[in-house]
């Protein structure tokens, strides 16, 4: 049997997946097990900042695993030490206390019990199309009923209201509201852009009540949208950051960072990961931060995607809407079926995109792609849009 039968009969049936098996990548491309090439806008869905396979961060796992793999953190290790403070010098000053886990949905895990022991409150603010994981807690913060309604009941006290909308914000906190958690660009919901100015509110708000302010960054971050987060576009100072997807360059990693002041809620035994903090993944954090930083590529992200949305703008007759901050663009088709439709004859032509919240086709490539590939996969997907519309 081959991969596909294999993961078919074996593997829980919890993805639907294009018929493709991936057996290499170098850059922005990727190669099938049939020969063919891509250009992948996908990136691992938003994983892959670096490319497929940087040196950077291949020299740096190949060093550390013939050296250390993984120990505890019942021990000190080095690539934990320098990644904790490469990333407290990433964030801005005052967000200096990191947490590692190994993925978007624990670093939200980590955040939520985190709110709760620092303010001894037990509600949060979340929103209407907000995505933060499927864990138990992170998928209460999580908006989609169909994600939500089979494995209620959830973690109760979590409250959504729509997007973007500072009142309805006011209308629901109170005294007892630990945080709001917020996506400072909804990724899953189709990258929804909230009006200028929204983080700023909800910081003010925020601070007159006593409430905690946690962005989740697991998409946006890592320099995707411009920004090393998307938060520093705004100026806004969060008190718990959620971090994850493209931190490690691909190797499975996540992290809270937190206001010193708030982490000092945490006691040892308070919370705790086997795997997080582990060396190897480590070692990869600090080659993949360090790159992003050295190579500017936030600046390059926001160059890029200056030119991607203008090839799009040509598109726009053919979609209901094309939006984007840097790298993290959606081109809303309008219509669920034509949108998987693209995505899959994208593939004959010889590019990756995937589809979020039923008609968005999202496009999070690499921020190392290069201008002339993301020219020829963006002009194959606006011609792909105007055969089928
Ligand atoms: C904003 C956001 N938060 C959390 C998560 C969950 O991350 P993971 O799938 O690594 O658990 C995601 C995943 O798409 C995300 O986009």
């Amino acid at each position: 049997m081959d991969a596909r039968e294999l993961i078919d009969k074996y593997h829980m049936n919890t993805y639907s997946r294009f018929p493709v098996t991936l057996i290499r990548g170098e850059g922005a491309r990727v190669w099938d097990d049939e020969g063919n090439e891509y250009i992948d806008l996908v990136a691992g869905i938003a994983v892959n900042v670096l490319g497929h396979c940087h040196p950077a961060v291949v020299e740096a796992v190949k060093e550390q695993v013939e050296r250390l793999i993984h120990c505890s953190n019942l021990y000190y290790n080095e690539p934990q030490a320098k990644a904790a403070r490469i990333l407290a010098e990433a964030a801005p000053k005052d967000l200096n206390k990191v947490f590692f886990c190994n993925s978007g949905t624990e670093s939200v895990e980590c955040a939520i019990k985190l709110a709760r022991k620092f303010t001894r409150r037990t509600k949060f603010i979340a929103f209407e199309g907000g995505f933060h994981g499927r864990t138990m807690g992170a998928l209460s913060a999580t908006w989609k009923p169909e994600f939500r309604e089979p494995f209620e009941p959830l973690v109760p006290e979590f409250e959504h209201v729509p997007y973007g909308n500072v009142s309805a914000v006011e209308k629901a906190i109170d005294d007892d509201t630990a945080a709001v958690i917020v996506e400072p660009v909804q990724g899953e919901a189709g990258v929804r852009i909230p009006p200028e100015g929204f983080l700023r509110e909800l910081r003010e708000l925020c601070d007159e009540h006593g409430v905690l302010l946690i962005v989740d960054e697991v998409q946006s971050g890592m320099g995707r949208t411009g920004k090393f987060f998307a938060f520093e576009h705004e100026g806004v100072l969060p008190d718990i950051v959620c971090l994850a997807k493209g931190l490690g360059g691909g190797v499975p990693v996540g992290t809270t960072i937190a206001r010193e002041e708030v982490a000092e809620a945490f006691e040892p035994g308070d919370h705790g990961s086997t795997f997080g903090g582990n060396p190897l993944a480590c070692a990869a954090v600090c080659a993949a931060v360090r790159t992003v930083l050295e190579e500017n590529l936030p600046e390059a992200a926001e160059r890029k995607g200056k030119l991607a949305m203008r090839i799009l703008s040509e598109a726009e007759d053919v979609a209901e809407d094309v939006r984007g901050r840097g790298l993290m663009i959606g081109v809303e088709v309008g219509d669920d079926e034509r949108a998987e439709d693209v995505a899959r004859e994208m593939l004959d032509r010889g590019v990756l995109v995937n589809v979020t919240s039923g008609d968005v086709i999202r496009l999070v490539p690499p921020l190392v792609i290069g201008e002339d590939e993301l020219e020829k996969a963006l002009v194959e997907l606006v011609d792909a849009l105007r055969a089928s519309g």
